[in-house]
């Protein structure tokens, strides 16, 4: 191996990743006074977060009567009973708080009449405990929602002297012989340079692994670059099986068309121009849970009631709607379906297909960001030192299926809930942990592997495999056929690793190696994905199993987890039990328990 020279530096804490959630716990950190700094691969404001369209879900009610306990509820339904409750609880409480800061930092919300911030209704959000008309809860600025918040947060935590390492690459966690996170190795993409940053906290705030599909709405940056670390360091990854499938991906081009679109009256109809989703979901039709539509979206397909030449995707209208409700709610999506679609939606329907949008799973966590290492038979054991938030963790808040718009909050809240337990148990008066040589040495020694990797498959060619894989065997749909078929096909794949050829051993700027780190990162989450997937005998949320058709909550509602050994990648399945208690009982203000007890997931 060559021999690396590398630059020291030392925090209270540091933040891989600088979407919302990254964003939201490094302002969080430094207003508290910890050393704080934000490692982020790209430039803070470009990352995925960016793209986040319709809104962000708190119960203001700012349109109509609203509560936390009905967006809990409506949370609970969503997850399909598989989300954690004190989680969840915590999220629906904390939103309103955390969205009005977010307002004090300078967010420009869209505003009412009265100059309130503007609230729109979206898929699964209901008042009544599910019984009263759909709500307008999610909070919008137009359609560039997370845009706004991402340029917000990033010039407060500027303000508050956070210090940013941008395009800096995290190669691998820095773990002691006992298990503690003690920093991150990283590579510094425009000068070649390594940097080791120890730290008392690392907060893992990468995103989600939708590129481990062939057509995402996601950034191509997020290749799950915290869970592959995670997998690597032999923590567990949980219910990596539920994956998101947005219903309004542009047809062809993957691009998101915002839910908020069918929350400004947009409706979806097959080439008999009949409006399905009333035939599927009579109560709130188009606004029924994202899981739910992409499924009639799909059946409709395939019983021959598609649109286009070859009957493959369905049609969005909003040509019904006034054009000052499209120039002033919905600018940016008119914007992308003229660009990749060439459709005025002023005047013709958008063509759009359920496409991949977020991964439910994630890094265990607590409501605290606190990664979970279970072990002898504590369910809930802290693993020391290291957190993860945003779409890299879960919480599980989402459970088997996230709503839209909880995907922002989940940002925001969770990432301010970090800080907070941060300044709880970081001492800054205390030293910093010194790096455990062994674990550097183990990180600079793959990284030079792959740098000099000189075997037979190219990094596109493998990635482009995984990708078919993924998208052919671990849809919508799924079946035990499939699912096999799509776990051997992974594992043999995810062999090819170390088959793999990197033409360019250049350290400055060199994207061959970069994509192939990534791709290093995907492919734990991929195998892990499928494998769960294969296991779990039932249909739940977004895991549609033909062959198992109805949920099974007596044997399946549960977590899975999966686990790697080093670099070996083959998966290792368990489980771990859903909390199901509140943070706060019905005597002081919480919610009513049998509001929340499982039972059929209708809309
Ligand atoms: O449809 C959307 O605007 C997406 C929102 C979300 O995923 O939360």
């Amino acid at each position: 191996m060559a021999a690396y020279e590398y630059e020291t530096h030392e925090y209270d804490v540091v933040v891989v990743g600088a979407g919302g959630a990254g964003l939201r716990a490094t302002l969080g950190m430094a207003e508290q006074g910890l050393r704080t700094a934000c490692i982020t691969k790209v430039f803070p404001t470009r990352s995925h977060t960016v793209a986040a369209q319709g809104g962000i879900a708190a119960s203001l009610g700012n349109m109509g009567p609203d509560s936390w306990q009905w967006h809990m509820y409506d949370t609970v339904k969503g997850s399909d009973w598989l989300g954690d409750t004190d989680a969840m609880e915590y999220l629906a409480r904390e939103a309103p708080k955390a969205v009005y800061e977010l307002e004090h930092y300078g967010v420009p919300f869209s505003r009412t009449e009265e100059g309130k911030i503007y609230q729109r209704p979206f898929g699964g959000h209901t008042t009544e405990y599910g019984e009263g008309p759909a709500v307008q809860r999610t909070c919008a600025a137009a359609d560039r929602t997370g845009h706004a918040i991402l340029h917000t947060l990033y010039g407060q935590s500027l303000k508050q002297k956070a210090e940013f390492f941008i395009e800096y690459f995290a190669i691998d966690l820095i773990m002691s012989d006992e298990g503690e996170c003690q920093g991150v190795l990283c590579w510094k993409l425009d000068d070649g340079t390594l940097h080791l940053f120890s730290a008392k906290m690392t907060v893992l705030a990468t995103g989600g692994y939708g590129r481990a599909y062939f057509s995402a709405t996601s950034a191509h940056t997020c290749t799950g670059d915290g869970g592959g670390m995670v997998a690597r360091a032999g923590l567990p990854l949980q219910d990596m099986e539920f994956v998101q499938f947005h219903p309004t991906g542009i047809y062809g081009a993957g691009c998101l068309i915002t839910e908020g679109a069918r929350g400004e009256g947009g409706y979806l109809t097959n080439s008999e121009g009949e409006r399905f989703m009333e035939r599927y979901a009579p109560t709130y039709k188009d606004l029924a849970s994202r899981d739910v539509v992409s499924r009639c979206m799909t059946m409709e397909i395939r019983e021959g009631r598609g649109v286009g030449k070859d009957k493959d995707h369905i049609h969005l209208n909003l040509n019904h709607l006034p054009a000052e409700t499209l120039k002033l709610r919905l600018p940016g999506i008119s914007e992308s379906a003229r660009i990749f679609s060439g459709v005025d939606v002023t005047k013709e329907p958008v063509p759009v297909l359920p496409t991949v949008h977020y991964n439910m799973g994630g890094i265990p966590t607590n409501y605290w960001g606190e990664v979970l290492a279970p072990k002898d038979g504590d369910d809930n054991r802290v693993s020391p030192g290291l957190m993860a938030v945003g779409e890299a963790g879960c919480a599980s808040v989402h459970g088997a299926n996230r709503l839209g718009s909880n995907s922002l909050i989940d940002l925001v809240v969770f990432g301010r809930a970090a800080a907070i337990r941060a300044g709880e148990i970081v001492d800054p008066n205390s030293a910093v942990p010194s790096p455990n040589m062994r674990s550097v040495e183990m990180a600079l020694a793959r990284f030079d592997g792959l740098r000099h990797a000189r075997g037979q498959v190219g990094t596109a060619e493998l990635r482009l495999e995984m990708q078919k894989t993924m998208q052919d065997d671990a849809a919508v749909f799924r079946t035990s056929e499939t699912l096999s078929q799509g776990k051997e096909k992974m594992e043999g794949i995810a062999t090819k690793l170390s088959d793999l050829s990197v033409t360019d051993n250049t350290l400055i700027w060199n994207s061959d190696l970069m994509e192939t780190l990534e791709l290093a990162n995907l492919m734990p989450n991929a195998v892990a994905t499928v494998v769960a997937a294969e296991a779990r005998q039932e249909s739940r949320g977004a895991h549609a199993h033909e062959d198992f058709p109805d949920r099974d909550d007596e044997n399946w509602r549960k977590h899975s987890l999966t686990w790697f050994k080093g670099e070996e990648q083959k998966a290792n399945l368990g489980y771990r039990g859903v909390h199901t208690n509140p943070l706060t009982s019905h005597n002081d203000g919480g919610i009513d328990l049998k509001k929340i007890a499982p039972k059929a997931r209708v809309y």
